[in-house]
């Protein structure tokens, strides 16, 4: 059985003030234990995370990370090491934002989630189409060329403990739903590529679906055989909201 994760990824938001906020609030949410839950914020906010969700059952992730391991020179960037000291548990790599608007290629995705699991770090590795892909037929294409450069770079045993977050680039804060079934359809591929390579690791990578997913779409999605939960933006800034995404989950 795959245990259910909620990841609240909270882009480019939040003052130290409203941070403090939104930890509170969260902090009163009743979250299910079979859950389990995370939020990213943005690194600048991580150790304040870090230290206002203590005691709580809430995980803290990072939304990137730098392609090299170690403490190299690479100017602004800040290392899975740095993460990890700051008490980060999880990192997101790939996410479409900075595929389409930095231009981050499969294989710079590819060197951080390498970069990640050498140190421990759990990768959130995101996929998924553009709309014109999509219209053209070729959101399976698109994903499995996308998972497959990870997969055949750094071997099926990478994803042990990984997880794949599927979001359609049209759903991203659209309020455009993928519907349960296009999202089960492509969550179906995505196990079933990865279980070309090894059933058993398949089976127990969890799959994210993200995007537009709210309180009153969550708990249909999550219903899903393939979908393991979400990857969640901009409802993951109300603690209410959020909260109720993963008591769907659970
Ligand atoms: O990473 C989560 C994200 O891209 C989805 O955003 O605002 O559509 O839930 P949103």
């Amino acid at each position: 059985m795959r245990r259910q994760l909620v990841a609240g990824n909270w882009k480019m938001n939040g003052t130290r003030a409203s941070v403090a906020e939104l930890i509170r609030s969260l902090c009163e949410q009743a979250m299910p234990v079979s859950v389990e839950v995370v939020v990213l914020p943005g690194s600048l906010h991580v150790s304040q995370v870090v230290e206002g969700l203590s005691g709580s059952q809430l995980g803290v992730g990072a939304q990137d990370c730098a392609v090299e391991s170690g403490f190299g020179a690479l100017t602004g960037e800040e290392s899975v090491e740095q993460l990890q000291d700051a008490g980060c548990e999880w990192v997101l790599v790939g996410h479409s934002e900075r595929r389409l608007i930095l231009g981050e290629s499969d294989e710079v995705v590819c060197r951080k989630f390498a970069a990640a699991k050498a140190c421990g770090l759990k990768p959130i590795l995101c996929v998924g189409e553009t709309l014109e892909q999509r219209e053209a037929g070729q959101t399976l294409e698109v994903v499995g060329r996308q998972l497959g450069g990870v997969v055949s770079a750094l071997g099926i045993s990478a994803l042990v403990d990984a997880v794949v977050a599927y979001e359609p680039v049209w759903a991203i804060g659209s309020g455009l739903t993928a519907t349960p079934q296009q999202a089960q359809e492509v969550h179906a591929a995505i196990r079933a590529q990865l279980a070309r390579e090894d059933a058993e690791i398949a089976e127990g990578v969890r799959i994210l679906y993200g995007g537009s997913v709210k309180a009153a779409n969550a708990a249909e999605l999550f219903g899903m055989a393939d979908i393991d939960g979400g990857l969640i933006g901009g409802a993951s800034l109300k603690a209410d909201e959020f909260g109720a995404i993963c008591r769907a989950a659970g």
